[in-house]
């Protein structure tokens, strides 16, 4: 089978490959020729662990290549995968649909064949049929062209594993002919054990929007009891191992910190609000506000911590460390570390950003912060150090390593990975979202 990837960004240049890896032929097409210089030499515009190996093998091997030519795909490929962002609209909290409508047309005008089109992006309810009507008016005489839904879960940072080995296919298609094919193309995980559901369109792209709407308010649910901890003085932590530990509950996307941001969550809770609205269900995904501003309080509380242990920011030093939305990714769109940094730096504290990976992405976006090479650099001169992204390095810190390299006795941990007994013990002030923190700090001085 042929087949081809429609946008080589994050979604498409890891389906692409890891199709490839699968034994397919694979051509990746993208509307930004530089972009597909690059990726043909295995050069990523992203940090994603795996990946450059992965497309630079399979493109030694001939198995994968890059095009710009949608001619070329139309004609060439048996299916073609659309994984174009739907990125929110400027202004509004609606997905903009315009990528993937403008790739249907394309392909509808330049395949010549019998294919099958597979929807990939993540696009709010009824896109689907939508782009069967846009199929309809642009295919051209005599083509045959079909078009199915397959939404995508990888996660970032782990999209090579997600995509050879995904906890659950869905397949939103009526047609017995395209779900085989679609059988044929995954056969690989099915073998393996990876169950699928075959659906309608509809119900195919609210999944993904409810998987993702559903994580999200378990962050949020678990800090906004950490609103509550923080009051009463409990523990987070022990709080999450409590609920987690009940099999219906389960424990992941139980960790309380500074919340969630990066390109899908934040901006598909805002897409699936919008979609009920226009769809005259306004109160149905109205919690998703709350579990919107429950996130964006968090970074709020940060602040106040800071404030809180520092006396006032202004001409205060500030270790910030993370820049990333979390770790093991270079993105920082919508990340709550580099939200909380700009937010000190904006009340008059002095900040230095460390992040392993993001720094560039991050000082392109904020290039008014200062952006340090390393732990050491970022803390030299601090008054207070925060962890922000919880990347290994930070997670191993400890207090006698990090004595060395500041005279600063105070941290603030913000994603709960650090021992506070460890930090306590060695002399430092300790503050964490949602847990007790050092005994100087007083709790009914701070208000929620
Ligand atoms: C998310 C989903 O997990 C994927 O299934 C989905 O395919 C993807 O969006 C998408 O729509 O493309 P991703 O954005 O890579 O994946 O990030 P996650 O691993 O889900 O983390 C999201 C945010 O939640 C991060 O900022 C992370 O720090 C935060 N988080 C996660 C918490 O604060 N606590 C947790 O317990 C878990």
């Amino acid at each position: 089978m042929k087949i081809s990837v429609v946008g080589t960004g994050y979604l498409g240049a890891t389906h692409a490959a890891c199709l490839a890896e699968m034994g397919f032929e694979v051509v990746g097409l993208d509307i930004d020729p530089l972009k597909i210089a690059a990726l043909a030499n295995g050069e990523l515009p992203f940090h994603e662990p795996g990946l450059p190996e992965l497309i630079r093998e399979h493109v030694a091997n001939g198995r994968l290549r890059f095009t710009t030519s949608y001619e070329e795909i139309g004609s060439w490929a048996d299916l073609h995968f659309l994984a174009v962002g739907t990125p929110q609209r400027a202004g509004e909290q609606a997905a903009d649909t315009s990528f993937v409508e403008d790739a249907v047309r394309s392909l509808a005008e330049n395949i010549p064949r019998s294919a099958l089109i597979v929807g990939k992006s993540t696009v709010p309810v009824g896109t689907a049929r939508r782009l069967q009507d846009i199929l309809q008016l642009h295919r051209r005489p005599g083509a045959d062209v079909g078009l199915a839904w397959n939404p995508e879960f990888l996660r970032e940072g782990f999209a090579v594993n997600d995509t050879l080995s995904p906890d659950r296919i869905v397949l939103g298609t009526d047609d017995p002919e395209h779900e085989a094919l679609l059988r044929a193309v995954y056969a690989k995980p099915i073998r393996q054990g990876t169950p699928v559901i075959v659906t309608d369109f509809e119900t195919a792209e609210l999944v993904k929007a409810a998987a993702n709407a559903f994580l999200a308010t378990k962050i949020s649910f678990i800090n906004a009891l950490s609103e509550i901890t923080e009051v009463v003085g409990g523990d987070i932590r022990t709080l999450a191992q409590g609920i987690g530990l009940d099999a219906r509950i389960g424990a992941s996307f139980l960790r309380a910190g500074l919340g969630f941001g990066g390109g899908c969550l934040p901006k598909d809770i805002r897409a699936l609000q919008a979609r009920a609205s226009e769809l005259g269900q306004e109160r149905s995904m109205r919690f998703l506000s709350d579990v919107e501003e429950i996130n964006l309080r968090r970074r709020e509380r940060a602040v106040h911590l800071a404030t809180s242990m520092l006396g006032e920011l202004v001409s205060s030093k500030i270790a910030v460390l993370g820049a990333a939305f979390k770790p093991n990714s270079d993105d920082v769109r919508d990340s709550p570390a580099l939200d909380v940094a700009v937010r000190l730096f904006d009340a008059g504290a002095d900040v230095a950003v460390y992040d392993p990976k993001a720094n560039a992405n991050a000082s392109r976006r904020f290039p008014r912060l200062t952006y340090a090479e390393n732990v050491e650099q970022a803390v030299a001169e601090a008054d207070l150090v925060m962890v922000l992204t919880e990347w290994k390095e930070f997670v191993e810190l400890s207090p006698e390593n990090l004595q060395l390299l500041t005279s600063a006795r105070k941290i603030i941990d913000g994603r709960n990975v650090l021992r506070a007994e460890e930090w306590t013990d060695a002399g430092w002030e300790f503050a964490a979202l949602g847990r007790k923190y050092a005994p100087a700090y007083e709790y009914s001085t701070i208000g929620v």
